[in-house]
């Protein structure tokens, strides 16, 4: 017992929790999943998956990307990058409905699985039902050999390490990682981005893990604004364009973790009823970065305030407008629009961390989860 208990503070390496530590090794994993494949001197990206099928990817009508929980979130990213970027139709779909609804599939469709464990059970079978239909099928895992990166034609693994916190973390920006990769070695191969602008990209992505770094130094203040919010029953999370799938995805962390009840919306729905939720005791976190429709956000925080909701702001670095409104405000450095996620993601998994801890919740095996989920 006592040696079981040794061993597993040992893989803790120091820190409280899995989660914890997992989330402060997110530079490390970022940088092992972009080595040697983004070669910035060079201006190329290296993907052997992506380049022995390109004609696969180049032909493709549409893709189709499935995946579940934070893996879907992930998937939800991509979709702007691709389509942003690449300039391909990409349609994100819940594994569990996609196997069971019928869909139409044919030939000429990419397939790409998200899958952490690569075991999730709705995800492969999706993957086999893709397959019967004749389309190509990319498979993004982090378990290297597991059943989904068996079962799929090509992929790219995710170097995040182990995960062993049932809430993704590493998981997650490793993802969007290798996402964007992909993403933007199709715009360059299709001719959809310039030069300058990929190489801008390459650069902009090689900064991310010390950028990522930095976004972990707001820890100390995370946690007082944890304190603070820690015994409320509901918190809303907003973001609009890249940075909506962070907002889910917040909302989901804080869920799983905490069982504080909790929802991720695109900004602009709040509209649409959410607003009317709103009152003194709501907390509404708030994803404003300064190039993700900046100005939209802020007059979607100013509505909030009306209300008088407690607005907790995810800011790039500097900024002045949304920290006049805010009742608090957590600062990310600045980055490209569609690397955002990689960041603004940090402070909300540092924020749903903090609040389990807080409510002495078993932050790395929350009631009812399971690591992956192998059955229906
Ligand atoms: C995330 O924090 C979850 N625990 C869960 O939603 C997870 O992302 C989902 O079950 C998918 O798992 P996978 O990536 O291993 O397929």
């Amino acid at each position: 017992q006592e040696l079981q208990i040794n061993l597993e503070q040992i893989e803790k390496g120091g820190y409280d929790h899995f989660m914890l530590k997992e989330i402060h090794e997110q530079p490390k994993a970022i940088r092992d999943t972009y080595r040697g494949r983004l070669l910035r001197n060079e201006a190329i990206i290296k993907m052997a998956g992506v380049e022995d099928n390109m004609k696969k990817f180049l032909n493709a009508n549409r893709i189709i990307i499935v995946a579940c929980g934070t893996s879907w979130h992930a998937g939800l990213v991509a979709e702007y990058i691709f389509e942003d970027l690449a300039r391909i139709p990409v349609e994100v779909e819940y594994a569990s409905e996609f196997r069971y609804r019928n869909p139409v599939i044919t030939e000429n469709d990419v397939l790409i699985a998200i899958s952490q464990s690569g075991e999730t059970a709705d995800t492969l079978a999706a993957i086999k039902l893709a397959k019967s239909k004749g389309a190509f099928v990319f498979g993004v895992c982090n378990v290297v050999g597991s059943s989904i990166a068996r079962e799929s034609d090509a992929g790219a693994y995710t170097h995040a390490g182990p995960e062993i916190g049932v809430a993704s973390t590493k998981a997650f920006t490793t993802q969007i990682t290798v996402l964007s990769l992909i993403a933007l070695r199709l715009s360059r191969a299709k001719g959809t981005i310039s030069s300058s602008d990929f190489r801008h990209h390459l650069l902009e992505l090689e900064m991310i893990p010390k950028k990522v770094e930095q976004a972990l130094k707001s820890d100390a203040h995370i946690k007082k604004i944890a304190d603070i919010y820690k015994n409320v029953s509901n918190f809303l999370y907003l973001g609009r364009g890249y940075n909506f799938p962070v907002a889910l995805e917040g909302a989901l962390k804080l869920k799983e973790i905490s069982y504080i009840h909790a929802e991720g919306y695109p900004a602009a729905e709040m509209k649409h009823g959410p607003i009317a939720l709103i009152d003194e005791n709501m907390p509404i976190v708030v994803i404003a970065t300064k190039k993700g429709h900046y100005e939209k956000v802020v007059s979607n925080i100013q509505e909030i305030k009306s209300r008088k909701g407690k607005i907790i702001g995810i800011v790039t670095e500097g900024d002045i407008q949304v920290r006049d409104l805010a009742d608090h405000v957590i600062e990310v450095p600045e980055s490209l629009d569609s690397l955002s996620p990689l960041l603004t993601t940090i402070p909300l998994q540092l924020l749903s961390y903090h609040i389990a801890v807080l409510l002495n919740k078993n932050v790395d095996q929350p009631r009812n989860l399971a690591k992956s989920v192998t059955v229906e």
